[in-house]
Parts: C-alpha cells; structure tokens; sequence
C-alpha cells in the first residue's frame, strides 16, 4: 500500500489504466462527466492483450498498472479494462488505499436499469466471459435477470483499424450477434463489456436491431464508470471544479500511438510518455 498523501484529496488526480489504448473511451466519458479532474492514464501497450491471457497473468500485470497509478498519487482507480476488472477486482482492490472502480459493476447496473424484460445479453473478450463476472454482478443485484454472454475476439481489431462502421465490421457484428440472440432471442439490453467495443456501437446497434427485428439497447460500461466516479468523488468530497482538467498519458510501448489514441479518446493526443513497469 502506498503511504498516505499530503496534497489535498480534491486536487490529486484520477487514475484510469487499461491494458491499451481502449480504455482511452473511458478517459473521454470521464472528461466529459467530470471536467474539471485531471486524469493519469496508463496503458499497457506492451503486454496487451490482456484478453486472451489467464486470469493470473492479468491479475499480475494489472496489480502493476494501479501501483503505477498510486505512485502518481490517484484519488481514484479507474480499472477501464473489463477483462482486467472481471479478473482482478477483489486483488486490485485489496491492494489499494483508495477507492477502485471496475467496469462491471457499473455496467450491470446500467443494464438492469436498462433493461424492461430482464433479458440481457453481454459482449466482451474471452477472459471477460469465462471469467463469468458480468452474470455474477447482476444476478447479486436481480436474481430474477437472465444473461447471456459471448466472446468477440474479432472486435478489437477491427476497432483499432479504424473498421468500424463499414460493410465488414457490420457483418462481424452480424455473425456473432446471430450467435448471441440465438442462445436467446428476447435479449432486449447488450452491454459492450469491452473498451473497444463504444466505438462500434453503430453496427452492434444496427445489426442487432435487424436480427431481433426490434431495438436492442446498448449499454456501454465506459459511460456508467464515469458515472459511478462522480458519485464516488461526491460521497468523499473530492471532486475538483474549476479549470478544465489536465491529461498525462503513459504507456509501456509508444508504437502505434499515434494512430490509435485519438481514435480512442476522440480529441488530438500527442504526447505519451514511455514507462517500464
Ligand atoms: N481492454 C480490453 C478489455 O476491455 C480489451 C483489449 C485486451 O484484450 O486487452 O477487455
């Protein structure tokens, strides 16, 4: 655990880590909640994807991100990483001296307010879904919801290659929301339980509109987080007001950054700085 700190709680800043640059899309939620907070932000460029690997290896390297964060001295943990929250919450949290805030949580929550016929499907990588957390997060809150999940795997490349509302991203968003709404057709709420997944939205939402031949709700966990931040900060009267906030990004490999942090975080970023973990 990190010693206490000196500064007050108002002006240090919040912590948001990733395994990438995907988590960028919770940065953006969270700079337009709460303006006036400054944000650090890690992404894990090196050792991404966190999505395909064990529940241990990413607990490992997601312990390692948030001692970064708390080094910079972070009010707040943002774990904007659904496959490093539905892994590693109870280990991140028990480690901090601050409050530490997962993407599923936040999600269930703004699925089952969401939903009318507690039906609810969930889209994530791999880990995220064996890892059953979405299904455990909202069963403790309504027992009575039924949830469906699936792996996507396709999806993150196509969001980091910019593919994301063309004729082959809708047809990948097609196949595996057939899947989906075969396992259960009256899915009426999908939570993109993946930081890539906001910014394919538009085909989720089309595609799965045209196979349920109804509107499906989409509910993306990178709002709802910022969303639990701000009451988190109010609860503590922590929040900062004032000048609009300042963004330091780090990242332990710099390729590609460029390209893809914009896409992610929607406004221009220029500057990471490289670390070591
Ligand atoms: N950030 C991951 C997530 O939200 C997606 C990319 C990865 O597999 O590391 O689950």
């Amino acid at each position: 655990m990190s010693e206490p700190s000196s500064s007050p709680p108002s002006r240090r800043p919040i912590g948001v880590f990733d395994s990438g640059v995907g988590g960028l899309t919770v940065v953006r939620a969270v700079r337009r909640a709460l303006p006036g907070e400054d944000v650090v932000y890690l992404g894990d460029t090196a050792r991404v994807p966190y999505g395909s690997k064990s529940p241990r290896t990413v607990e490992r390297y997601s312990l390692a991100c948030q001692r970064f964060l708390l080094d910079r001295d972070v009010k707040l943990v943002l774990i904007a990483c659904n496959t490093a929250s539905a892994t590693a919450l109870p280990a991140l949290r028990e480690a901090s001296p601050v409050p530490v805030i997962g993407a599923v949580e936040p999600g269930a929550d703004s699925a089952l307010a969401a939903t009318r016929n507690k039906r609810i499907g969930v889209i994530g990588t791999l880990a995220t879904v064996r890892s059953g957390a979405y299904e455990a997060a909202i069963a403790a809150r309504d027992p009575s919801a039924t949830v469906t999940a699936l792996a996507c795997p396709l999806l993150v490349p196509l969001a980091e290659e910019g593919w994301v509302d063309d004729e082959i991203a809708l047809a990948v968003a097609r196949r595996y929301l057939s899947t989906l709404l075969a396992r259960d057709p009256a899915i009426d709420t999908l939570v993109l339980g993946c930081t890539h997944y906001p910014l394919l939205a538009g085909v989720l939402e089309r595609a799965a509109r045209e196979l349920a031949g109804r509107p499906v709700t989409i509910v993306d966990s990178a709002s709802a987080m910022a969303e639990w931040a701000r009451r988190a900060l109010d609860a503590r009267h922590e929040n900062r007001r004032g000048a609009p906030g300042t963004l330091a990004c780090f990242a332990t490999d710099t390729s590609r950054l460029d390209e893809l942090a914009p896409r992610f975080l929607g406004e221009p970023l220029d500057v990471f700085d490289l670390v070591d973990l």
